[in-house]
């Protein structure tokens, strides 16, 4: 069987730390607002079966591609809205993809090699080796000091076999544990998640600052 890739676009957040009036994912990235650079790069890899996208529904209009679009509501958590999501991705036996808007360089490489194994282990991520020193802290004084050699960021698209996910979920609400990302869902329930190296591009916009780099990685 061929499976293909149901997606999750998470455009839900509000975005408080760009300090803007508008949510950081619909502001301009070189004519084209930020949301926009993943949900057309998605829209064209075959591999993509539906797009969810996770908005306020003032925002669809922004997403324009009938064939495979559906819309969500944003939750409270960001793991409220990828649920929100799942509800309604219609293919029951699809791989789901997510997808943090705020990430507009992906690189086809990068999604395919976590898609190939995300079918072999059910669940892998984008991620890269840390470069900085990653320290545990209590109220800003050190409890310990992590082995960087060991440690990955992880980033999105995170795909995850849809009945994982769903075994996930049902964990997390049972336990009421919240998660910062997806394949942490897998985790709580014991199974492996494989992570892929990914290109460095692949930054999250956040800040202005962050913006700022994201206008110098596209001129
Ligand atoms: O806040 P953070 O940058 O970690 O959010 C990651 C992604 O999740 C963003 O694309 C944001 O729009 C989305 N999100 C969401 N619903 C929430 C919180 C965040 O769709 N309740």
């Amino acid at each position: 069987m061929i499976s293909k890739l149901s997606v999750i676009l998470l455009c839900g957040g509000k975005g408080f730390r760009m300090g803007s009036k508008i949510p950081k994912q619909f502001l301009l990235l070189k004519n084209k607002i930020l949301a926009l650079h993943s949900f057309d790069f998605f829209c064209q890899m075959d591999e993509v079966e539906e797009i969810i996208v996770v908005c306020e529904p003032e925002y669809r209009f922004f997403f324009k591609n009938d064939k495979i679009t559906a819309f969500a509501l944003p939750g409270e958590r960001r793991q409220d809205s990828v649920y929100n999501g799942l509800e309604i991705i219609k293919n029951k036996n699809s791989i789901i993809c997510i997808h943090d808007s705020a990430r507009p360089f992906l690189k086809k490489e990068d999604v395919l090699n976590a898609f190939n194994e995300a079918k072999i282990y059910g669940a892998a991520a984008l991620g890269s080796k840390a470069k900085n020193t990653i320290k545990l802290c209590d109220n800003n004084f050190v409890e310990r000091t992590l082995d960087r050699d060991k440690l990955l960021e992880i980033y999105t698209p995170q795909i995850i076999s849809r009945a994982l996910l769903e075994k996930g979920f049902a964990f997390a609400k049972k336990n009421k544990i919240t998660v910062t990302d997806d394949v942490s869902l897998v985790e709580l329930i014991g199974h492996k998640v494989k992570i892929v190296e990914s290109s460095n591009e692949n930054i999250k916009i956040t800040t202005p600052f962050d913006l700022k780099i994201a206008q110098a990685i596209l001129s």
